[in-house]
C-alpha cells in the first residue's frame, strides 16, 4: 500500500479486535446481497486503504460499487483526487464527499445510475422502466454511514421500513427518486495483519483509545506529521522547523510544553499532551491531511 512511512516502534504490533456481532453482520450481509443492485462503500478519505474492509469485496461479490471517500473536508484534496482516479474501474466509481456538510452528495445518485447503466437498460428492455434501485450501504464503524443516510433522506420523503423477505432489523430507507438504501452495521475485520492499518484507524478514532497506549499513538502521529507536514506542526505550535525535536517522545514533550501542559516540577504532562494532539488531528486542526497515498 502507499502508506506514508512512520518512523517509530509500532511495526510489530498486531491489534486484535473481534466483537461477536461481526459474524452475525457478515451473515446478514450475505443474505441481503441477492436483493441489492449496487453497493455504496464509505471509506475515510484520509486513509482509503486502512478504512476499507479487505473482506468487503469478497462479501459483496461482483456487485457494481460506488466508493465514497468521506470526510474529504479533512483530507488533502490533491491526494483525494489521485485516489478517485486510482479506485475507478469498469464496475466501480469513486467520489469525494463530506457527509457532515453534504458536499458532493448530489453526485451520488447519478453515479449509481452510471455504474448500473447496463442493468437499467436491461430492465427497460424487459418493460421494467423506473424499477427501484436497491443499494447496500457498507463501511467500517465511525466512517460516516449514519451521517450519509441522514443527509440522503433529509428533505426527501424518506422512510424507514422493514421489508418482507429481509431479515428483521435490516433497515431500508426509500429516497424520493425511489432508490432504496439498505443500512448495515459497521463492520471491521478480525485482525489487522498490517500494523499500520490498526495505527491509522486509531489515529482517526475508529478504535477505542482505551485499548491503546495514547502516548505511543500520539508519538507515532507526531512523527508522521513531522515527516510529511512539518509546516502544519510549526503553524499549530508556533515554532520553526529547526525547533522540532528529532525524537518523537521529545516532540510530544515539546508540544505539551508549548501548550503549558505542565505538572509539578516543570515536567510535561505527556498524557494530556498526547490526548490534545490526537483530538486536534481528529478535529482537523492541523488542516487537511492524508495519511495514505495511492501507489504510482
Ligand atoms: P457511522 O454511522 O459510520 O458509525 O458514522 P457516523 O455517521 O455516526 O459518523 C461518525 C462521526 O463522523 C460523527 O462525528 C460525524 O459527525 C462525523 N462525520 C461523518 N461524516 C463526516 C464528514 O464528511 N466530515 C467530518 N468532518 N465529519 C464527519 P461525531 O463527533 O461522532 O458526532 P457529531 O458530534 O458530529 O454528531
Amino acid at each position: 500500500m502507499g502508506n506514508k512511512e512512520n518512523t517509530a516502534g509500532f511495526e510489530n504490533k498486531v491489534i486484535n479486535w473481534y466483537p461477536g456481532h461481526m459474524t452475525k453482520t457478515r451473515r446478514r450481509m450475505k443474505e441481503c446481497l441477492p436483493l441489492v443492485d449496487a453497493v455504496v462503500e464509505l471509506i475515510d478519505a484520509r486513509i482509503p486503504i486502512s478504512s476499507q474492509n479487505p473482506e468487503m469485496k469478497e462479501m459483496t461479490g461482483n456487485k457494481p460499487r460506488l466508493i465514497l471517500l468521506n470526510k474529504a473536508d479533512l483530507a488533502d484534496e490533491r491526494v483525494t483526487s489521485q485516489w478517485i482516479q486510482a479506485l475507478k474501474n469498469d464496475h466501480c466509481r469513486a467520489l469525494a464527499v463530506d457527509c457532515k456538510s453534504g458536499r458532493g452528495l448530489n453526485k451520488v445518485l447519478p453515479s449509481i445510475r452510471e455504474i448500473l447503466a447496463d442493468q437499467i437498460n436491461l430492465w427497460e428492455q424487459k418493460g421494467m422502466k423506473g424499477k427501484a434501485i436497491h443499494v447496500m450501504v457498507v463501511g467500517i464503524p465511525n466512517v460516516g454511514k449514519s451521517s450519509f443516510i441522514n443527509k440522503m433522506i433529509k428533505g426527501s420523503r424518506a422512510k424507514a421500513e422493514d421489508r418482507p423477505g429481509v431479515t428483521r432489523g435490516n433497515q431500508w430507507f426509500s429516497l424520493e427518486d425511489g432508490t432504496l438504501l439498505l443500512d448495515t452495521p459497521g463492520i471491521l475485520w478480525p485482525k489487522f495483519e498490517d500494523a499500520k492499518v490498526g495505527l491509522h484507524l486509531a489515529f482517526i478514532g475508529s478504535i477505542r483509545d482505551q485499548i491503546l497506549d495514547i502516548e505511543e499513538l500520539s508519538c507515532e502521529l507526531l512523527s508522521i506529521l513531522k515527516a510529511e507536514y512539518p509546516d502544519r506542526l510549526c503553524e499549530r505550535f508556533k515554532c520553526q522547523q529547526e525547533d522540532l525535536p528529532e525524537d518523537c517522545y521529545d516532540l510530544l514533550q515539546f508540544v505539551g510544553r508549548k501548550r503549558g501542559m505542565l505538572l509539578r516540577g516543570n515536567e510535561v504532562n505527556t498524557e494530556r499532551a498526547a490526548t490534545m494532539v490526537l483530538d486536534e488531528y481528529r478535529g482537523g486542526k492541523f488542516g487537511k491531511i492524508s495519511l495514505e497515498v495511492p501507489e504510482k
